[in-house]
Parts: structure tokens; C-alpha cells; sequence
């Protein structure tokens, strides 16, 4: 088991280099590979181009690249490029990731390769360069002592094949604010209206307070702040947004929450406020920032994504039915090293229980005993003890659990894994908190 934040690990991975694996295979086929240096503004101008292009977004300019610039150092930007092709500079895949903290059950950060940026143009898709890099990637992220890899997803269908699992799922809401009705609680604190840079003032601090109370959380990633609150130069529509803050009745600000109305040119008193953002470190800044955002005159509609599955909003207004709301994956997890995983999280219940995992790249397989509880710790085993629960299951199934998100009894029915035991496993499992990512990366 490797120590859990190993300091460095960000920055050693950030500067690594290439899996020589890696650098065979795309050399194999006729193409460079290549890490983006973070001073490189012409390498990192082209890039840029590249993962636009693979988004479907527009041409970039002069504005986007230096913002750009600025905000993408801390990531490691792998390039693939085709020097036969007339525009040799943009490369014909891209590749990000940096090192993040991902929020467990039990309230620890677990260091974890982040993953974004994920692009194969249409000229060179489907020969395998997702695959190759992936793992070549992922081979270095545990080699440098990473236990788990992350990343959200465009389509569900990529990542599962490379061990990844959908940890932590995302609710959208849509709540029709007539019929809705505030039955919640009514704190004393005040709402005040502040600039949006007042806002991202505030926003870091308390989102670090938040994020480790919540299992599926990471910190927000460079840049992340100044696109929600619009505040760096090739922000779009910036003006829209407003924020307001919760302060309690003792004077402290515990929550904001950043949104944008939309207009109903039908029927004014119809418009809609879509929530970007809300952050609230205390019960009552949670209940007092959604009354406001749904006490609004004029406003017919609220709309909100990434929440938890398990909101206690639900049972702050009189009519359920007010709010539609839909889910879907989110936070993906992908576990690199099992012993330091499991054991850095938090155990309701005292058991022991082994795994026999399997790993599309076998980074992660082999047996483990976990023994779960107050101490949690993992032993590598050749084969599982007689008398122990075993579970049979692939790495991402595992990735799945870790955050309590799905049961192993669901899983167990899915015929996603093979145990003697489904409900034990659950239980061992459990968690008090429902996963979840309050943010795309
Ligand atoms: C997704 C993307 C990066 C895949 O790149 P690629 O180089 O074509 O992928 P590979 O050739 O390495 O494919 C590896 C495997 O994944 C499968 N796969 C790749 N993309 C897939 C997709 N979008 N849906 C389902 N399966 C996919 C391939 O069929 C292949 O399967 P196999 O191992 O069973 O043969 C590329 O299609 C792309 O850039 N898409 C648009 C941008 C995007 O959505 N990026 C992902 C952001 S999270």
C-alpha cells in the first residue's frame, strides 16, 4: 500500500514521461506523440484547436488562446500528431489530465489522475489511439502512486471497456416553483446580492469545505471558478449571471449560489432561473438559498443539474411532483490500486470480505482481503481464505462500490459480479452519503 498523498505526486506526474509502451504503439503507426510544455503557447494555441474541433466547437481566437494559456498550465496535454498531414501542427489526438483530491466515504481525499480533454479527430478514429494512450496514461498515473483515475464523460459507452465506472450519478431538476411550496425550514440569516467577482472571492473556500463532506467530489480544477462566475476575458454571456450569498445570523457567509434567467417573451411571469451553482456549508445556508431561488417573483421554472440523487430539497416543498427530475452517470472512477482504495475510505460495519478482481489492463487485478471497519486495511493474497465471502468482479464494478453509490446486490443481479454473499458486501459498502459531483470537468 503506497503512502496516500505522496507530496510531489501532482507535479511528477504533470512532468512525466511518455510510457514507452505507449510512445511504440503510436510510433507504429506512423505518428509523434508528444507532452504540450507549459510555456509552449504556440504548441499549447494548436492543442487547443484540436480539442475544439473534437467538442464540435467552434474556430478559437486570439482572446480564447491566451485565456486558454493561462488556465491550462496545471494540466499534463499529451498531443498525437500525423506529421503526413497538411496541417501537421494540430494534433490528431489530445489527451489531459492533473492530479485532483476525490472525496471518499468518511470525509478523506484520495489523490486521483483526472482525466479531460479526451479527443480522436474523426480522421484518425477507431485504430485504437484512445486505447493506446489510456493506457499508457493510466500505466504512468499508478506507477507514480495514483490509487484511482477519474473523469465525466460525453457518452457513457467509452470508458467502462478501460475499467472505469459511473461512481457518483447526477440528478437534473425541474421544478415548476407555483405548484412546488416551501415547507422547509426559514432561517434567520440574510440573502444579499454580490458581484460576480465578490463570488469568486468566496467560492474556493467554501467549495473546500464542502467537497470533503460529500464522497464523488474533487476539487474544483484551475480555471473552473472564473467559468462559473464568468469572470475571465473569453467568458460568454458573463452579464447574465448573478450570485447571491447566504450570511447567518452570526455574520458568517455560508453559502452562495450563482444563476442565470431565462425570459418567457410569452408570458413574462413565466421566465426560468437555471441554479449554475449552489454552495452551502451549513444546513440552513442550503435551505435558505434554495427558498430564495424558488421564491422568486416572475420566475415559473427553476432548473438545477448535478445534484445528489438523494437532495433534501425533495422534502422541503408540500408537492413532489413539482419537481421533474431525471439521472444520469457522472462521476467515473476507476480504481489503479485496490489495497490503497479500499483502505482509505470509512466501513460502517466490521466484516471481512475478498476479492478476486480482474483488470482490462492489469494494472489493478489479484486478490485482496479487505478487513473493513474503525482501522480499514487491505492484504494481497494468492488466493482467497477459506471462510471469507468472496466477490468476483472486474476493477470497474469494484470502482462502482468504492463510493457507496450502487449496491453490490444491485450489481449482483445486474450480473455485473459473482458473491457468495450480495447483501454482506452491501452492507460492508454502505454509505450514510450519496455520492455526487456537483460539476462537469
Ligand atoms: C471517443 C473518442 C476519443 C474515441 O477515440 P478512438 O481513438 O476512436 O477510440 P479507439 O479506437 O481507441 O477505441 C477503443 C475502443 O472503444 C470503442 N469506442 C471508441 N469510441 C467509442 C464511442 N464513442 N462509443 C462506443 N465505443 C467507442 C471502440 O469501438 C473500441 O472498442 P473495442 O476495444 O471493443 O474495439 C473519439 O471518438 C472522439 O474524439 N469523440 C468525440 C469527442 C469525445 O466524445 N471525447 C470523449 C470525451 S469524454
Amino acid at each position: 500500500m503506497t503512502e496516500l498523498h505522496r507530496p510531489n505526486l501532482a507535479h511528477d506526474f504533470h512532468s512525466a514521461p511518455i510510457d514507452a509502451d505507449l510512445r511504440a504503439s503510436i510510433e507504429g503507426q506512423a505518428l509523434g506523440i508528444h507532452r504540450v510544455a507549459d510555456d509552449d503557447r504556440t504548441g499549447t494555441d494548436r492543442w487547443l484547436d484540436a480539442v475544439s474541433r473534437g467538442f464540435l466547437d467552434p474556430e478559437r481566437g486570439e482572446k480564447d488562446y491566451e485565456a486558454f494559456f493561462e488556465r491550462a498550465v496545471y494540466r499534463r496535454k499529451l498531443g498525437v500528431t500525423d506529421a503526413t498531414g497538411p496541417d501537421a501542427a494540430v494534433p490528431v489526438a489530445t489527451f489531459g489530465s492533473w492530479g485532483a483530491d476525490l472525496t471518499v466515504p468518511g470525509g478523506t481525499t484520495v489523490p486521483a489522475c483526472a482525466i479531460s480533454s479526451v479527443t480522436v479527430a474523426p480522421t484518425h478514429r477507431r485504430r485504437g489511439l484512445l486505447r493506446s494512450i489510456m493506457a499508457g496514461e493510466l500505466r504512468t498515473a499508478a506507477g507514480l502512486g495514483f490509487p484511482l483515475a477519474v473523469l465525466t464523460v460525453s457518452e457513457s459507452s467509452i470508458y467502462g471497456r478501460f475499467g472505469f465506472a459511473p461512481a457518483a450519478h447526477a440528478a437534473h431538476w425541474k421544478i415548476d416553483t407555483r405548484r412546488a411550496r416551501w415547507i422547509g425550514p426559514e432561517p434567520e440569516g440574510r440573502i444579499d446580492f454580490v458581484t460576480r467577482e465578490q463570488g469568486r472571492e468566496l467560492a474556493p473556500a467554501l467549495h473546500d469545505r464542502i467537497r470533503v463532506t460529500s464522497p464523488g467530489e474533487i476539487d474544483m480544477p484551475g480555471g473552473h471558478w472564473d467559468r462559473f462566475f464568468g469572470t475571465r476575458p473569453d467568458a460568454e454571456k458573463a452579464g447574465e449571471r448573478r450570485v447571491a450569498q447566504y450570511t447567518s445570523a452570526t455574520g458568517e457567509v455560508e453559502g452562495l449560489v450563482i444563476y442565470a434567467v431565462g425570459h418567457n417573451h410569452d408570458d413574462f411571469t413565466l421566465s426560468t432561473v437555471d441554479v449554475h451553482l449552489l454552495l452551502a456549508a451549513t444546513d440552513a445556508a442550503y435551505a435558505a438559498l434554495w427558498r430564495f431561488v424558488l421564491s422568486m417573483d416572475l420566475i415559473g421554472t427553476v432548473t438545477a443539474g448535478q445534484l445528489s440523487l438523494d437532495e433534501p430539497l425533495w422534502w422541503m416543498i408540500a408537492d413532489q411532483r413539482a419537481a421533474t427530475i431525471t439521472s444520469r452517470d457522472h462521476q467515473y472512477v476507476r480504481i489503479l490500486d485496490v489495497p490503497t482504495a479500499l483502505s482509505a475510505r470509512s466501513y460502517d460495519v466490521t466484516d471481512t470480505v475478498a476479492f478476486e478482481v480482474s483488470d482490462p489492463f492489469g494494472i489493478a487485478e489479484g486478490v485482496f482481503v479487505l478487513s473493513a471497519g474503525d482501522e480499514p486495511g487491505v492484504d494481497v493474497v494468492d488466493e482467497a481464505p477459506v471462510g471469507v465471502p468472496l466477490v468476483r468482479l472486474g476493477v470497474a464494478e469494484l470502482s462502482a462500490l468504492l463510493l457507496g453509490g450502487v449496491s453490490a446486490v444491485t450489481l449482483a443481479k445486474a450480473g455485473r459480479l459473482e458473491a457468495d454473499d450480495p447483501a454482506r458486501i452491501a452492507r460492508v459498502f454502505g454509505s450514510t452519503i450519496t455520492p455526487r459531483l456537483s460539476f462537469w470537468y
